[in-house]
């Protein structure tokens, strides 16, 4: 059987590199090249165990590059695109807007292009995009995003991801390209960059820090543990509905600050500190601009259609977090040295 050649974009970051580990060990018949720039948040530290795959090869490429990427695909000839490149946290969508625009919108837009243009015949082939539940705006104290749910993006992430979500849709209903799209919730796990709720506060604890809790930590998300998202990408891939898109999420709702007193329990027992000696390092600070207030995803079409479920609890999935992160201090450090340090003051020293 021919190898099926299969492009993952930003598989040196947080969720792609679970991706990308996933789909080199399952599918020995795929050849998995994975494209990314190596941002701040792309990291090759993230997949030194499947380096070495002969199914497997790094391109160290900008998505926004179109003419790169028409040679790339006219190259290799894709068989299937995942699609996760992407600026991905809000707090520096606020401050730097612009390349949120720039990755998500132009470089998807250029990556489509790529694809229409070279797959003469769209059978056999699929685009599909990774995106966020974060399109759907915010919530009150009731009710779930559904696949229905109108977009209704404030941040200038969400805007961008929404905008390229449409964009994805429009290649699909203009000229056919067979596209998938899905929504997830929060994820957590290893190799998260410490710019995000969960490893920054690990982080912050470990080194006796101050964790930052913006507002008064009423905020809702919905955490989902990374691995999980990526089986239900895999399953997505490989049987969701051409055309379709997907909600992914696991039905667990936590405040912020409950959130974080929990992950102060675990840290507690994990570094052997009397109980209470993390929680004495939540700070309330200045609440983040346009905050949402709760994010829910109702993620009932993925498991009955597709039969996908969650394999960990909330409680289980954050103390293996923790120790993975316990356990791998020296990534810990290199991403936190560097420019890391200049991010830090300039979110939170005024904060
Ligand atoms: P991340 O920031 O950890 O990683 C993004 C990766 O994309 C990095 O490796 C980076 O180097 C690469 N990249 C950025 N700009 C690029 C460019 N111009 N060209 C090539 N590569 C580029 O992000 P993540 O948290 O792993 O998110 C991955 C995808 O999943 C994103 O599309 C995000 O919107 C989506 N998503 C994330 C979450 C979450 O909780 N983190 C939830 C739902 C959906
Ligand atoms: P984050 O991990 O940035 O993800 P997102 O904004 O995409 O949901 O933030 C998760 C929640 O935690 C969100 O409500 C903002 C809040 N938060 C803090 O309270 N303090 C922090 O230092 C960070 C980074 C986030």
């Amino acid at each position: 059987m021919a190898t099926r050649k299969i492009l993952i974009t930003g598989g040196a970051g947080f969720i792609g590199s679970h991706v990308v580990r996933r789909m080199v060990n399952r599918y020995s018949d795929y050849h998995i090249y994975n494209l990314d720039n190596l941002t701040y948040a792309g990291n090759l530290e993230n997949l030194r165990d499947v380096e070495l795959k002969p199914n497997y090869s790094f391109i160290k490429e900008d998505i926004v590059d179109g003419e790169k990427m028409q040679s790339l695909f006219q190259k290799h000839n894709f068989d299937g695109v995942i699609h996760l490149a992407a600026e991905s946290h809000v707090d520096r969508s606020i401050s730097n807007p612009m390349d949120f625009i720039m990755t998500n919108i132009v470089g998807t837009v250029s990556l489509l292009n790529a694809a229409k243009a070279n797959w003469k015949n769209f059978d056999g082939k699929l685009f599909y995009h990774v995106s966020t539940d974060e399109v759907y705006g915010s919530l009150g104290e009731e009710g779930f995003f559904t696949e229905e749910t109108k977009y209704d993006p404030h941040s200038p992430y969400s805007a961008s991801k929404a905008s390229s979500d449409h964009l994805v849709r429009a290649y699909h209903d203009t000229y056919g390209l067979p596209i998938k799209i899905s929504n997830c919730s929060n994820n957590y796990g290893a190799n998260h960059f410490p710019e995000k709720l969960i490893p920054l506060a690990i982080h912050n604890i470990k080194n006796s820090k101050p964790i930052p809790v913006y507002g008064m930590g009423e905020n809702v998300r919905d955490w989902l543990y990374v691995e999980d998202h990526a089986s239900a990408i895999d399953l997505i891939f490989h049987k969701g509905k051409v055309g379709d898109t997907y909600n992914i999420g696991g039905f667990n709702e936590w405040k912020n600050i409950d959130l974080i007193h929990l992950l102060c329990k675990i840290m507690d027992q994990k570094l052997r500190r009397a109980e209470g000696t993390s929680a004495k390092l939540i700070t309330y600070v200045k609440d983040r601009a346009g905050h949402d207030l709760r994010y829910a995803i109702d993620a009932t079409k993925l498991n009955k259609e597709l039969g996908w479920k969650p394999s960990l609890q909330f409680e289980e999935g954050l103390e293996k977090t923790v120790d993975w992160y316990l356990s791998n201090e020296e990534w810990l450090n290199h991403v936190t040295s560097g420019n890391y340090k200049n991010y830090y003051t300039e979110q939170y020293e005024k904060r």
